[in-house]
């Protein structure tokens, strides 16, 4: 771990590890936050959210899945709802407003985790933290974590 300012940044060996690291960072992420999560297909941002629901209780490992398809998962924790929201199939503003996100970042109970956020302008411009995985070999990723 090096922290560099406001950024830290970490080294992963394994899915498990990614996991645990998630489970640190929760204590970071009290609501209401937006985190951009940024990476390459199979970097290892999904992994991340499953340490992160596990830590506020809002889903186990195993249920934390991506949301390629679905686009928005929804998991409730006793005091934070998690969205776990994946736009890398949305391409414009219009389908973007479908999707209601602005709703989701007004309610202070909301801790909104975002793949591919950063192809919409104003969400990288209105993110909280953002956390974003270099793949560096088959099990090895550097996982930078920038803060506001
Ligand atoms: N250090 C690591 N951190 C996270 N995932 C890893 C790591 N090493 C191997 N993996 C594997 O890489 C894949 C990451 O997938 P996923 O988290 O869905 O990526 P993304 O959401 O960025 O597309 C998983 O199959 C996971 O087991
Ligand atoms: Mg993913």
């Amino acid at each position: 771990m090096t922290a560099l300012g406001m950024t830290t940044q970490y080294r992963s060996c394994s899915a498990d590890e990614t996991i645990a690291l998630g489970r640190r960072l929760a204590a970071q992420l009290a609501p209401p936050k937006l985190v951009l999560l940024r990476g390459e297909l199979g970097a290892g941002k999904t992994t991340l959210v499953k340490g992160i629901a596990e830590a506020f209780g809002a889903a186990g490992q195993e249920e934390v899945t991506s949301p390629t398809f679905t686009l928005i998962h929804e998991y409730r924790g006793a005091d934070v709802t998690i969205y776990h929201i994946d736009l890398y199939r949305i391409e414009t503003e219009r389908e973007l407003a479908t999707l209601g996100i602005d709703d989701l970042l007004r309610d202070q109970r909301n801790l909104v985790l975002i793949e591919w956020g950063e192809k919409f302008a104003r969400f990288a411009e209105e993110r909280d933290l953002e956390v974003s995985f270099e793949r560096i070999a088959e099990d090895e990723r550097e996982i930078t974590v920038s803060q506001r």
